[in-house]
């Protein structure tokens, strides 16, 4: 194909603005060099032709010449004219061109490591929220009552006040006054016993397990795992390569017994303590004990996941099981996510001594630190008490809301669900009283708007009666009525089908 041919080629430009004129016209040109119609030392046609052949001025044509010249995509020899670059890579190896077909690349650089396909065959991106309090959401708190104008306060007095070095490198384990105010906090509040330096900022727990994962597991070890369980706590340490356990939950938490017969030199085990997920069973004293006798004797670490502990309804909030360790067995984890919201991103790790010079350095490579000034926000607003005022009036309200949900379910879902007693946290579960299965009933009440999942999707090997989960922390009393009313109605027609 001769170099006018393939000027012909090229459309006319639907833009006409001067900007987005040479803007296209150094796009198609770097297309056609790099797939290759245009050959290496080919000569192009004069910048005056080209202007005359799309109706441009010789400035866009001049401009768009000059930017691939500077890129290294042609040279120009004076008095001769301006050349494709002679040194390009092949055409198998460029990269993939705006709008052009896929390069053939070999088949061993195409593909992801096994380790990722099999990681990410199941993981669902969850979706950003378009709305608030939408009803079943389970995973964001009181959106709506969060105090957004306290907040802003709070942001823009820290912005005007904050010295010149916050705006630098930041500290990698988290903004010192943080991890100060975080230690103090969860002193009261959870009982758990740490110095600041214990603490690793991170963002949201996911960051946290993932650190877990990387430093304390290798390919094949044992982990493990509370059945039903939080997908995201499983991905994240199967991502390592670990083998994940499954160990049945009864009425006091994960079974410990059963798990020591299954795998016994387990390296790690995942738990909820405080409100199981998503059964929202408490592990009991004994269990407690159990675990953390196991984890002495064999060695091995206890990853506690403390993501809505402080919602209790009933009785006082229990003590972390990382309050009961003496042998620096216990990682713990705490989000920021479900106490304030979800945007912020922001959690912690509290690490036994020995371990957090690894962590700090650990998180030295995957991002550095968290951004300083949300943290800076963020501590303020501990340190001024706002956050332990906003814990004890959540606590209300989400308890307030939990008595909306099941009032309105013993009068329009009796027959079809029963609500399991709920103590804590953000959802409940709900078994199904018809003959349907949890997912096609789930499927039903998606289809007329509402956002809930079958108990089955958090089920790895032990499975149980057919239920759906039903968060109803962040809904307010309306949506829960109206969503009740929509839901009776999706089950009334899963049940005649
Ligand atoms: C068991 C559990 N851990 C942790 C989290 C929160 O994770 P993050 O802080 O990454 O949002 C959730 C959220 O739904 C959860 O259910």
């Amino acid at each position: 194909m001769s170099k006018t041919e393939i000027f012909q080629d090229i459309p006319l430009p639907a833009a006409r603005d001067a900007q987005e004129l040479w803007r296209w016209l150094y796009t198609e040109v770097r297309a056609a060099i790099l797939d290759g119609r245009l050959k290496r030392e080919a000569r192009l046609p004069s910048t005056r032709s080209l202007a005359r052949q799309y109706s441009v001025s010789r400035g866009t044509v001049v401009a768009a010449f000059e930017q691939l010249q500077a890129e290294g995509y042609t040279h120009t020899e004076v008095g001769s004219g301006t050349y494709v670059a002679s040194g390009l890579p092949d055409r198998s190896f460029v990269a993939r061109t705006a709008g052009g077909a896929a390069p053939n690349l070999p088949p061993s650089k195409a593909t992801l490591s096994k380790r990722a396909q099999e990681t990410l065959k199941h993981v669902k991106v969850l979706p950003a929220s378009h709305s608030v309090g939408k009803a079943f959401r389970s995973y964001e708190p009181a959106i709506d009552l969060f105090p957004v104008d306290l907040w802003a306060r709070i942001s823009a007095r820290v912005l005007r006040h904050a010295p010149r070095s916050l705006y630098g490198q930041g500290n990698t384990a988290g903004y010192q006054p943080l991890r100060r105010a975080i230690a103090e906090y969860i002193g009261g509040s959870r009982g758990v016993r740490c110095s600041p330096d214990q603490i690793i900022v991170t963002s949201g727990a996911q960051q946290a397990l993932d650190l877990v994962g990387r430093l304390l597991l290798d390919p094949g070890d044992r982990v493990w795992m509370e059945d039903p369980g939080y997908p995201g706590a499983w991905f994240t340490l199967r991502a390592t390569g670990a083998r994940i356990v499954p160990v049945p939950v009864d009425r006091d938490g994960i079974i410990v017994e059963t798990a020591r017969k299954l795998a016994p030199q387990a390296k790690l085990a995942y738990v909820t303590p405080a409100n199981q997920f998503p059964l929202g069973v408490t592990m009991s004293a004994e269990r407690r004990m159990e675990l953390l006798h196991w984890a002495v004797s064999a060695g091995a670490w206890i990853v506690e996941d403390e993501y809505d502990a402080e919602y209790r309804y009933s009785g006082r909030p229990v003590a972390a099981l990382q309050s009961l360790d003496r042998s620096g067995s216990v990682i713990y984890i705490g989000t920021f996510t479900k106490m304030l919201f979800n945007a912020l991103r922001l959690g912690f790790l509290v690490v036994p001594e020995r371990l957090a010079n690894s962590f700090e350095a650990a998180r030295s490579f995957v991002d550095r630190h968290p951004p300083t000034l949300d943290q800076a926000v963020l501590a303020e607003f501990i340190a001024e008490g706002h956050f332990g005022h906003h814990v004890r009036s959540m606590r209300q309200v989400y308890s307030e809301r939990l008595s909306v949900l099941e009032a309105a379910a013993q009068k329009h879902l009796a027959g079809l669900l029963e609500l399991t007693p709920t103590a804590a946290g953000m959802r409940t579960v709900a078994w199904l009283k018809t003959r349907t299965s949890g997912e096609v009933a789930a499927h039903r009440a998606q289809m007329l708007g509402l956002e809930l999942a079958a108990l089955s999707v958090f089920t790895v090997k032990y499975s149980r009666k057919p239920a759906l989960i039903l968060g109803f922390a962040g809904c307010n009393p309306n949506e829960l009525r109206r969503g009740v009313s929509v839901l009776a109605a999706a089950l009334r027609t899963s049940a005649r089908s």
